[in-house]
């Protein structure tokens, strides 16, 4: 499983590129907003042409999402062909990301209108990550319409089915890929027979494997380790996931525990050995 960063913050990017395992970076508004207010914040002078730019440069040729905005299909396709036209003389790795349906209210005029774009921007060669991805179907379509990804959001299904459940809770907090169960193990909330973000994930591989799908699986949307581990065992083509995720992967409190018995136990031959 492909790893990318999700996330728009210079420092973060160039932190996690060092570690060798990021693969892509994907962006949306307000990831964006959050980093450019930053920067800003920190005095800088930089316009947002230039910081995108500074993004695309920091990404080591890998694949950077960049999304639309525009509510309809002539907005997001003109929007999408200006970031492709743009950017990708930059450093070649421009994604633009459409959102399945585009619709600012359910029931809305622009329901097909994120598939006419896709499929607009695809015939046209532009790699496209279709997002706000929340069932199956969803992704099975934006795939057929000419999707290279699609990227369903685990994340924000777990977050719905906790608050049909009621209570206090995290974004972070883990949430079982198994779905909520009773006592018998019968399910407690799903939205239309997904149980999980982490199921809704698998249903989209399944799908795309069953029918041999040419797009790849983008778990978004991730929020703790474990739901990242699920998605590399559902099989997931590629997780994207926040800096402090990707940082925490690699946390074990027993593996702290062994590096203070290792040191303690240095004697100073084998020091003076080492460099
Ligand atoms: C990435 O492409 C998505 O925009 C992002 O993962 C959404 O994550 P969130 O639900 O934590 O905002």
């Amino acid at each position: 499983m492909k790893i990318f960063i999700d996330s728009a913050d210079i420092d973060q990017i160039q932190e996690a590129f060092s570690w060798g395992i990021v693969d892509g970076i994907t962006t949306n508004p307000s990831l964006i907003k959050k980093s450019y207010e930053k920067v800003q914040a920190s005095g800088e002078k930089i316009s947002m042409h230039d910081y995108i730019c500074r993004i695309l440069e920091n990404a080591e040729d890998t694949p950077v999402s960049l999304e639309v905005i525009g509510p309809s299909e002539k907005d997001m396709t003109a929007q999408g062909r200006f970031l492709y036209e743009t950017f990708n003389r930059i450093a070649g790795n421009v994604v633009v990301k459409i959102p399945v349906n585009p619709n600012l209210q359910l029931g809305g005029d622009h329901r097909y209108d994120g598939l006419k774009s896709i499929r607009s921007l695809a015939q046209s060669g532009i790699p496209v990550n279709c997002t706000l991805i929340f069932t199956p179907e969803q992704a099975w379509a934006a795939a057929k319409a000419g999707a290279a990804y699609v990227s369903p959001f685990a994340g924000r299904i777990d977050d719905m089915l906790r608050k049909r459940l009621g209570g206090e809770f995290s974004k972070t907090d883990y949430y079982p890929a198994e779905g909520k169960r009773d006592d018998d193990g019968n399910l407690v909330a799903d939205d239309n027979g997904v149980y999980s973000g982490v199921h809704l994930v698998e249903q989209c591989v399944d799908i795309f494997q069953a029918y041999d799908l040419d797009c790849e699986v983008l778990a978004a949307s991730l929020r703790n380790p474990r739901q990242v581990r699920e998605c590399a065992l559902v099989a997931a083509d590629v997780s994207t996931i926040p800096f402090a995720v990707i940082r925490d992967m690699v946390e074990h409190p027993k593996t702290v525990e062994g590096m203070n018995a290792f040191c303690a136990d240095v004697v100073p031959e084998y020091r003076d050995l080492l460099p």
